[in-house]
């Protein structure tokens, strides 16, 4: 009976879970995925199955001239061989036929991997893609072109078509004939149907009279963000299979804001018209609103920025769930696209009437075509004229599409790859900038085969191109995802007057600034340079040149002087002075102040006497450092690491921890620089690329690449890389070695995986560490380097343990036990207690309480 019984629930549960999960997803009646150029049925990493593009009952190929091919190379960032090792090469126009459902919309997703097939170079592919109803969906299109501006391996374009009334959809890839040799290709080709989920007219922005009608209209989608969320991959979307990407790197300045989640009891309730398909539940849970001080909320904009082209109408749609208010007039807002009014007084509860249900609007807007690259903004800013509640703004999801122009064209131009990414090619100086790998890419590219090696050479391709998962079509031409400098919006060059920090912009004015610390006038930064003499410089990068210099007769400062041609936008730096000087910290670099004249834009630091970190561990004629010394180094950063992720408003994230960026004063106190005004880079205007250059290889947390998500999680795993370095006394990576020592992260964890750590450690440290020490100290770094930003452990544990393994090496060296209290507390924390708190106690934040700095915590969910 009983066990009857038990068989009889297990069916009611999974009958249950049939039922919600088709409830809750939509399931398209066509659903073609075909792996061009190949003649047999495959599955890709995500399980979906793809046909041969033999022709079948729903699909056919009408062609001349075309082949099928196989890459000759798979790039390690290639999220599954199939469909992207296998082509098929078109020399003449060639068309792909589908049976379809002649009431549906379809998704159209291309596929394309740009590698070398047979003779064929990807270099010498131009070709034009065009529907059977006569819309353009590419013209003069370089895949190759388009991968190396986006640094990315592979492109994927994800289009909208109408209904095909005669039930036939067709795609008609032509070689374009201004190119000799050109041939078309593609590797795989999606056609799912999807519900009616454009059918609604969106209101012209900026003409409140007029619509755009979207119902006949051919789409390709842009951008696609999970706000305040995380990247959902394709198999996690309500049945449309989206991928839906962190919104952080659009983000323009520091006004992130603060990110929410709905309480796991909250059950997101869809209304009757609007179906779970429109967005999954992941993007309505999530959100990004201002923040909880409405004085700093009314002084900026929460904003958006999005690279577009211009000529073309695009339609923002934008999701929202309110599930922190519950009655109206509580959080009201207005919404500005381009600049212009979308929406005033938005309240999303007004439109849902309830918490917790989702809605969407859509607007649309026309984006003109300029000198330059052309921008999409997005911006929102509490309603004051409502006096509503709450000052905040709030928005869960948003979308991007281009609409088809006149005559039916959804094409662009190809984007640029940008000079700066050609000059890191070149060049073999300056390990930061990306150059230092990216000569030895091909080198260690062509001989990469060795499972060994796939890692290294997968962060040293990253160089090239970075490692993205199903990435749509421009989206990320805009891009930022990811190596933005710390301040988001620098690398977005700032023409006007405009907000940028989430703190008051109305106070980042020179007079304001000199307030808050020091303006040198030119001659004086002249006088203390010797005019800029080159044998004081002591470092260069791509911002410009850093000089030593004497102040007040005496006083060492160093002096970091902007390249004349960098683009920095004066407003961008003098909010990062605001910025800067409001960071204050023991372990933190100190701006002493700047000097803004004669178009310079010049910052004055402490000067630190002893340099780098780096060139005390290797590659120079320096004494080595005695392990405690280095020990107490390695606290120090972890202190301000700490700091920056936890103690100033915002969570700030370093992005380029680095030895030779832990700096050490004249009494060897480490202090992290170039947390602000990092690597903004000679081309403010292309964004994708001062992105690639940020972070810097051998560091690189492999997660990013993965999940399209940064997080203080990516600065604890490089964190991980410099404590092995300071152990091993090597460099991050060194293309020199044996293929598996290249990467110092790699080659680490595998000899600490075998036992042998204390073969490749620093000759000069041998018998000079205690054997506990060194194994807390190991056990430390291995776990920052693990795999997944969740379990490696926060900057506070990091440190913990640190001072742990400090202790246990005094003990050693003096031949005394360690203390109970300090092993019951780094056991604590082992076991996962956070005591971040209690370990700032003993932190010098200048002035400010701690309780003060814990209190400003406001962003205690996610990130
Ligand atoms: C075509 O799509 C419509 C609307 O989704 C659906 O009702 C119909 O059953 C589909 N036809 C076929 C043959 O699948
Ligand atoms: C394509 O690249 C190859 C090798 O990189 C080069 O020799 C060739 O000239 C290039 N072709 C074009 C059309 O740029
Ligand atoms: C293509 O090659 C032919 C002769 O080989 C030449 O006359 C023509 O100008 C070339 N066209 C282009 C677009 O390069
Ligand atoms: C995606 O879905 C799977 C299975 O439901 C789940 O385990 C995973 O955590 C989800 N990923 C994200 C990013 O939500
Ligand atoms: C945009 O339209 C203007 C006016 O019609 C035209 O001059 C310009 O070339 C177009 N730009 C692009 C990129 O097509
Ligand atoms: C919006 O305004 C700001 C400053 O007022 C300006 O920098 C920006 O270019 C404008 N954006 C667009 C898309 O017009
Ligand atoms: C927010 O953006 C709108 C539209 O660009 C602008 O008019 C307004 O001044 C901005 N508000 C702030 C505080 O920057
Ligand atoms: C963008 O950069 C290019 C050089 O890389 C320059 O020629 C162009 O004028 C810049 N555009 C703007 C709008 O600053
Ligand atoms: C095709 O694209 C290439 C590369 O972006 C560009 O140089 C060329 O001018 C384009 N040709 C046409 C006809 O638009
Ligand atoms: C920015 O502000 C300065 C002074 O406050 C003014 O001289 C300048 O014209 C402004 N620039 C713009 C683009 O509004």
């Amino acid at each position: 009976m009983s066990s009857q019984y038990h068989h009889l629930s297990f069916l009611l549960v999974s009958l249950c879970l049939v039922l919600s999960s088709s409830a809750a997803s939509y399931v398209p009646s066509d659903s073609i995925l075909l792996n061009c150029g190949s003649s047999s049925e495959a599955t890709d990493s995500d399980g979906r199955k793809w046909i041969a593009d033999s022709p079948t009952s729903t699909s056919s190929l009408v062609s001349k001239n075309s082949n099928p091919a196989t890459a000759v190379y798979q790039d390690p960032s290639l999220p599954s061989a199939v469909p992207y090792m296998s082509a098929r090469i078109f020399a003449s126009e060639s068309t792909y036929k589908f049976a379809v459902n002649k009431t549906e919309r379809h998704w159209v997703r291309l596929h394309f991997y740009p590698s070398t097939y047979g003779d064929h170079a990807p270099n010498n592919s131009y070709f034009a893609v065009s529907t059977s109803d006569g819309v353009t969906l590419l013209k003069n299109f370089s895949a190759y072109i388009t991968a190396k501006a986006l640094t990315q391996a592979y492109i994927v374009k994800e289009f909208s078509i109408p209904p095909a009334s005669d039930g036939s959809l067709s795609l008609t890839f032509t070689p374009s004939n201004d190119h000799n040799g050109s041939f078309a290709f593609v590797n795989g080709i999606e056609i799912i149907s999807m519900p009616a989920i454009y059918s609604e007219p969106a209101e012209l922005v900026g003409f409140s009279d007029q619509n755009v009608e979207v119902g006949d209209s051919a789409l390709l989608t842009m951008y696609r963000l999970n706000v305040g969320g995380q990247y959902l991959p394709a198999s996690n979307d309500s049945g449309l299979s989206r991928t839906w990407y962190d919104d952080s790197p659009y983000i323009y300045g520091a006004g992130f804001g603060v990110t929410s989640s709905a309480s796991g009891k909250l059950e997101i309730k869809y209304p009757k018209d609007t179906a779970e398909y429109l967005a999954p539940t992941d993007v309505y849970s999530t959100a990004r609103s201002m923040g909880p001080d409405p004085k700093v909320n009314m002084n900026f904009n929460l904003t958006w920025i999005f690279q577009v082209d211009g000529n073309f109408t695009y339609l923002v749609r934008l999701h929202f769930c309110e599930f922190q208010m519950s009655k109206i007039n509580q959080r009201v807002f207005d919404i500005f696209i381009n600049n212009q009014t979308a929406q005033a007084q938005a309240d999303v509860i007004a439109w849902t009437s309830a918490k917790a249900v989702p809605t969407y609007k859509d607007y649309a807007a026309y984006v003109t075509d300029g000198a330059g690259d052309q921008q999409l903004w997005v911006a929102l800013h509490p309603s004051a004229a409502a006096k509503p509640e709450y000052y905040d703004s709030v928005l869960n999801g948003l979308e991007i599409f281009k609409l088809n122009d006149g005559v039916g064209n959804l094409a662009g131009p190809n984007p640029e790859p940008s000079a700066l990414l050609a000059e890191a090619e070149l060049s073999t100086e300056q390990p930061s900038f990306a150059s230092e790998s990216s000569r030895k890419v091909h080198m260690i590219g062509s001989a990469a085969g060795g499972v060994a090696a796939a890692s290294v050479a997968l962060a040293i391709c990253a160089v090239a191109y970075r490692r993205k998962k199903g990435i749509t079509g421009d989206e990320f031409g805009g891009g930022g995802a990811g190596w933005l400098p710390l301040y988001g919006g620098n690398s977005r060059s700032s023409a006007g007057n405009s907000t940028i920090s989430g703190k008051s912009c109305a106070s980042s004015h020179l007079a304001n600034l000199a307030a808050i610390c020091r303006h040198f006038s030119f001659a004086e930064i002249k006088k203390a340079t010797k005019n800029f003499d080159e044998s004081l410089v002591i470092g260069v990068g791509g911002f410009g040149k850093v000089y030593k210099g004497t102040v007040d007769g005496g006083t060492k400062v160093a002096i970091k002087r902007s390249n004349p041609s960098s683009e920095q936008g004066v407003n961008e730096f003098q909010t990062e002075i605001e910025m800067l000087s409001k960071l204050r910290h023991k372990h933190l670099v100190s701006l002493i102040g700047f000097c803004e004249e004669n178009g310079e834009m010049i910052l004055v630091y402490d000067y630190m006497a002893h340099g780098t970190l780096r060139e005390h561990l290797y590659k120079s004629n320096k004494p080595p450092l005695p392990w405690k010394q280095r020990l107490e180094i390695c606290i120090g950063a972890a202190r301000g690491l700490h700091y920056l992720h936890t103690g100033a408003k915002y969570t700030i994230i370093h992005r380029d921890v680095k030895t030779t960026n832990i700096l050490l004063d004249e009494h060897w106190v480490a202090k992290v620089s170039d947390f602000g005004l990092s690597k903004t880079g000679p081309t403010m205007n292309q964004s994708h690329v001062s992105t690639m250059v940020k972070g810097s290889f051998g560091y690189l947390d492999p997660e990013y690449f993965r999940r399209q998500q940064l997080t203080e999680k990516s600065d604890v795993y490089s964190f991980g890389v410099v404590l092995f370095e300071v152990l091993c006394a090597r460099a991050a990576l060194n293309p020199s070695l044996p293929r598996e020592q290249v990467s110092l992260a790699d080659w680490a964890l595998q000899c600490q995986k075998r036992g042998v750590l204390a073969d490749i450690i620093d000759p000069q440290l041998e018998g000079k560490i205690g054997r506990e020490c060194l194994h807390k100290f190991a056990e430390t770094a291995e776990t920052c380097l693990l795999d997944h930003g969740v379990d490696r452990p926060s900057m506070g544990n990091v440190l913990w343990n640190l001072e742990f393994a400090l202790q246990l090496q005094e003990s050693f060296e003096s031949g005394e036990p360690v203390s109970e209290e300090m092993a019951d507390k780094a056991a604590a924390v082992g076991n996962g207690v956070a005591l971040a708190a209690v370990s700032e106690v003993s932190d010098d934040t200048d002035g400010q309480s701690t309780v003060a700095v814990f209190s400003q915590l406001i962003n205690p969910v996610g990130r």
